[in-house]
């Protein structure tokens, strides 16, 4: 039997660190959001082993990959088992060490997709608890297009949708190491009394322009220092009548978000003119728009 279905990237319309945990982590509140960009992903089962093949040469395809681990979690959840072997496909569009959470989604994707190829019958509750030990990012996208996180990011309250915006994202072809990112954080100088209930706010009332007013992230300070080239990306996408702009999660992208198609497609145009890579994408309101039938309900 066999499995193909896409995995979507996220930007972080906010991004509020909290402060630093005794287990080197961050505590957080954010809003995630998946936008229309997408890597595919193929489960073949097999009797035995499990085997990972990429069109990307960067990426790695040993135990290290996190579709791999995702497999091996859910392997020992179910020792002495027959039929869990898988050969998994990955075509990659979604750029890496990108901040798009890329590589999160995708291990999420293995999660519901062997449960179902496997026919495991874990909860989603089950799903995420393993998805949350693979890494911060990875339970968002199991749980819902739009959500609260908070915690590591791993603790998630779903959002109704806003109405459908669109979503420039500007990889300058450079990436960062998430780690080295929270690492050069300055508490002192960078964290904002602000918090997210603000945007929370403007987004239940689908308020774009006012959304795209107050986005912010914590960590953009960071990344703008170690790439000035996301300041002039910043420059260019509010030049370009975007409704707010922002480096997301811990960089290197940076996105403008625009209430208007046509505003939209406009900038995207002109962006792609530059040595940057550029993805016109939208707001995802519904798992319906990228998985298909067969993983809807996936528990
Ligand atoms: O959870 P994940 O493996 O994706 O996190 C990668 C790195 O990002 C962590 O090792 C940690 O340095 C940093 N991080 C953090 N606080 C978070 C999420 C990630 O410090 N809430």
């Amino acid at each position: 039997m066999k499995l193909v279905f896409k995995t979507p990237a996220k930007i972080n319309l906010g991004l509020f660190i909290l402060g630093k945990r005794p287990d080197g982590y961050h505590d957080l509140e954010t809003l995630f959001q998946m936008v229309s960009l997408y890597d595919t992903v193929e489960l073949e089962s097999r009797d035995h082993g499990i085997e990972l093949v990429c069109n990307h040469p960067e990426v790695p395809t040993g135990e290290s990959n996190l579709m791999i681990r995702a497999a091996r979690l859910l392997q020992e959840k179910f020792p002495g088992r027959d039929g869990m072997g898988c050969r998994m496909t990955l075509t990659k569009t979604i750029p890496m060490g990108a901040g798009l959470g890329g590589g999160s989604g995708n291990a999420a994707g293995v999660l519901m997709g062997l449960n179902r190829l496997w026919d495991l019958q874990l909860k989603p509750a089950e799903l995420s608890e393993m998805a949350a030990r693979l890494g911060s990012d990875i339970p968002f996208f199991l749980c819902a297009p739009a959500a609260l996180g908070e915690g590591r990011g791993e603790r998630l309250t779903p959002l109704q949708p806003t109405k459908k915006f669109y979503v420039i994202l500007v990889f300058p072809r450079v990436s960062l190491a998430t780690a080295e990112v929270y690492k050069a954080l300055n508490f002192d100088l960078t964290l904002s009394s602000k918090n997210i209930n603000i945007l929370r706010e403007f987004f239940s009332q689908s308020n774009i322009s006012s959304l795209g007013a107050h986005l912010h992230n914590d960590l953009e300070p960071v990344v703008i220092d170690r790439l000035p080239v996301a300041r002039s990306i910043k420059d260019k996408l509010r030049s370009l009548h975007a409704a707010g702009t922002l480096v997301s999660g811990s960089g290197s992208t940076v996105f403008g978000i625009f209430e208007d198609a046509r505003v939209a497609e406009q900038a995207f145009v002109r962006l792609r003119e530059e040595a940057w890579d550029t993805f016109l994408t939208e707001s995802v309101s519904s798992f319906s728009e990228f998985l298909p039938e067969n993983l809807l309900n996936y528990s």
